[in-house]
């Protein structure tokens, strides 16, 4: 899939965090997100030198090797943490991106710090890249990276992958440093998007903020005095997942008993509900709950006959706007349990964790339904991992219209999460939903997964990039 070069992979985060146990002793776990989920299992099988942050401030760690991968730490100081990562990552550039529906801060220093950290990246890369390699960087944390390569490193064909919605131009034009961004994008040969949405959005955007005309699904980036001009794909690949391999696992009988034994630590409930989220503003958990909490309370749904596990793994959480949410879902988790649970029943099981992969399997299909209820995501891998493991054909998905995942997936309970009465709707159709109608969705949402998997998603994105790495070599 890379002609022989070879494939290096920079993301803010390497797939494995480093942690350090109660013993003091240290040791690796899977990144958090989807990103990690998607890139993994081809990386697995390309081998690559995976250049990232291993998760904790001030330390420095040395290149390491996992299987046929070679990771590259890169070192964030404290400061980095707070300004480039917590601050314009993910306090001015994720909401920005996420339809605000939080409200993004514009802050100098940490636009310095973003644009710091990123040539610190562009550095190393530029330092441990073979010639000719394939570059491939990952989402919105590093938008410079691809310019500042092209110019450290001219040999290499730069490929750059956005896991998170690109925002209408009208959104992104708030932003302050909007051109600089998208010419640091504009520095690879081929920029991937989720969604169809997303890429017209670039193109437009590219156009009005730097006058780089879009031409079909490209983007021209006008000659200057000492450079030809030259033509950057700009496209949807929709990620996925590793279907048959979800598939296998959920085949295996330690897993199907541990299924079981999760239905009946939980009192055998006639529907089981399942959320499995990051725990964050974009995943419209606190629109989940107050549907349920109505249903509930209207009586239109009975307390003992359901049970709702949320999974909301731990998230960014020095973050201003991630700790609220977390103090307001705690406060409903307890208002929830408190009026509709009684002694050895609760409605409502919150677990702030997170868990490998077995595990999450188990969960799968164990429930009945799974609820996955965005208010805006890139793409949203937990709903094709749900229907890759219901090898049985059974269970619900009711998914967010604003999903990624929506454009394949037309055969879950499409909701728009805003509207409280259409969720509680869905929630109760799907908690009553006849097994022969189960079975024809679980059919289509199964045969979309295994149609688009993540081979299928990385033979057409490398593809790309591959003709590209070609086209550079016969053109000037
Ligand atoms: C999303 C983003 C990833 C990010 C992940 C976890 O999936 O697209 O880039 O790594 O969330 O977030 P964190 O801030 O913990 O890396």
């Amino acid at each position: 899939m890379t002609g022989g070069r070879e494939l290096v992979m920079v993301s803010n985060r390497l797939p494995v965090d480093r942690v350090v146990n109660e013993d003091g002793s240290t040791s690796w776990r899977t990144s958090p997100g989807g990103l990690v989920t998607a890139v993994e299992p081809i990386v697995e099988q390309l081998g690559c030198l995976w250049v990232g942050w291993a998760g904790s401030a001030d330390e420095r760690v040395d290149p390491f090797e996992i299987g046929s991968m070679r990771l590259a730490p890169v070192e964030l100081s404290e400061e980095d943490v707070e300004l480039y990562y917590e601050g314009f990552s993910n306090g001015t550039l994720w909401p920005l991106y996420h339809d605000v529906i939080a409200q993004p801060e514009y802050h100098r220093e940490w636009w310095d710090r973003y644009r710091q950290v990123n040539r610190r990246f562009a550095e190393r890369v530029a330092q441990e890249a073979a010639e000719d390699a394939i570059v491939w960087v990952h989402d919105y944390q590093l938008q410079l990276v691809p310019a500042l390569l092209r110019q450290l490193r001219p040999d290499l064909t730069i490929a750059f992958f956005l896991h998170i919605p690109f925002p209408p131009s009208r959104l992104f034009a708030q932003l302050p440093w909007r051109k600089r961004i998208v010419e640091g994008l504009l520095g690879a040969d081929v920029i991937g998007f989720q969604q169809v949405t997303d890429a017209v959005a670039f193109r437009m955007t590219a156009e009005r903020f730097t006058r780089a005309p879009a031409l079909g699904n490209t983007v021209v980036v006008p000659a200057t005095a000492d450079r030809p001009s030259r033509t950057v794909l700009a496209q949807e690949f929709p990620i996925s997942i590793d279907a048959a391999a979800f598939a296998a696992v959920a085949e295996r009988p330690e897993v199907r008993r541990r299924a079981q034994e999760i239905r009946e630590e939980l009192g055998n409930p006639k529907t089981l509900m399942l959320g499995i989220d990051r725990l964050d503003y974009t995943k419209g958990i606190r629109h989940r709950l107050k549907a349920y909490n109505e249903l509930l309370a209207d009586g239109e749904i009975d307390a003992a006959d359901i049970v709702f596990v949320q999974v909301a793994t731990p998230s960014r959480e020095r973050v201003e706007a991630y700790r609220q949410l977390r103090d307001e879902v705690e406060v409903t988790v307890g208002r929830i349990n408190g009026e509709h649970g009684a002694i050895g029943r609760a409605p409502l099981v919150y677990l702030h964790r997170g868990y490998q992969r077995d595990e999450m399997v188990a969960l799968y299909l164990a429930a009945d339904v799974l609820l996955v209820t965005p208010l805006r995501d890139g793409m949203n891998l937990v709903a094709k991992e749900y229907a890759a493991c219901r090898v049985d054909e059974q269970g619900v998905l009711v998914l967010s219209e604003f999903a990624g995942a929506a454009d394949e997936l037309r055969d879950a309970l499409l909701v728009n999460p805003h509207d409280i009465e259409g969720l509680k709707a869905a929630i109760v159709r799907a908690a009553h939903m006849p097994k022969e109608e189960q079975r024809r969705r679980m059919h289509s949402l199964r045969r979309a997964v295994h149609h688009n998997d993540v081979s299928h998603w990385a033979a057409g994105y490398l593809g790309a990039v591959q003709a590209a790495a070609e086209s550079r070599q016969v053109g000037p």
